[in-house]
């Protein structure tokens, strides 16, 4: 094992090699935000919202795919991050539709936590509204695609803890969607075994549970917290 040492917010760091930023900091005890990383997951860098600043480097990188390098010196909270930490929240709720007073995850979201902790109270940017519909034929889940963000933690969940792999992602740019299956309606994926796991990745109120009404939905996160320990440490029972 070899050892980087680096620093983060002028706190002195030691590593393995290998380690990204974001669990770096982690294990100094500073908190980066983000809301494409799931932990338990491969990182996919979507969100941008964990961009950090490198001295030495006029780009800002994402804390979740860079890997620590010896001698770094990072900063995470910077006026210039923080400022489009803020935008990149604003153009999230600007693309799609967010309604939060008529979510089933409103109070227990985390692009509203994100919001808040941004101090976002506005976007600066128009409003979108992409026709965007609700996928209901699942007997136990939904998907409302006005409230998904691209973050892929369901798609990742799904493949990689799962191994059912019935998300993906379809088209590029303002076209881009979650797709079930081969763009089947969830309810004709036969591959999807109605484990829950993308229900309880999902940061927003895109995948709920049916029956779940506005402000309803929380989420048990330890549930891949449990799974992911037990698939590392080799605690399945067969
Ligand atoms: S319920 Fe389970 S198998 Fe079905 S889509 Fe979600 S994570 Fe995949
Ligand atoms: S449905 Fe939820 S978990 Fe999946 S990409 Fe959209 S916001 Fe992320
Ligand atoms: S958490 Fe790093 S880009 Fe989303």
């Amino acid at each position: 094992m070899s050892v980087r040492t680096l620093r983060i917010n002028g706190i002195d760091v030691a590593v393995e090699s290998g380690t990204s930023i974001l669990a770096a900091a982690k294990q100094a005890g500073i908190t980066i935000p983000t809301l494409c990383h799931l932990d338990g997951v491969s990182d996919v860098g979507a969100c941008r919202l964990c961009l950090v600043e490198i001295q030495g480097s006029n780009k800002l990188l994402p804390a979740c795919v860079t890997e620590v390098a010896e001698g770094m010196d990072i900063q995470t909270e910077t006026p210039k991050l923080q400022e489009y930490r803020r935008m990149t929240v604003e153009l999230l709720f600007s693309e799609g539709n967010h309604v939060c007073a008529v979510c089933v995850a409103n109070g227990n979201c985390e692009l509203q936590d994100m919001a808040i902790a941004v101090g976002m109270d506005h976007t600066r940017f128009p409003y979108r509204f992409p026709d965007r519909d609700l996928d209901v034929s699942h007997p136990q889940f939904g998907i409302d695609h006005n409230r998904c963000i691209f973050c892929t933690r369901c798609m990742r969940v799904c493949d990689e803890i799962e191994g059912a792999h019935v998300w993906d992602v379809a088209q590029r740019g303002a076209a881009v969607r979650m797709i079930t299956g081969l763009n089947q309606p969830w309810g004709e994926v036969e591959a999807c075994t109605s484990c829950g796991k993308c229900v309880e990745a999902c940061p927003t109120g895109a995948i709920f549970r049916q029956g779940s009404t506005v402000a309803e939905m929380q989420r048990d996160r330890s549930t891949l917290e449990f799974l992911v320990t037990a698939r590392e440490k080799k605690e399945w029972t067969r």
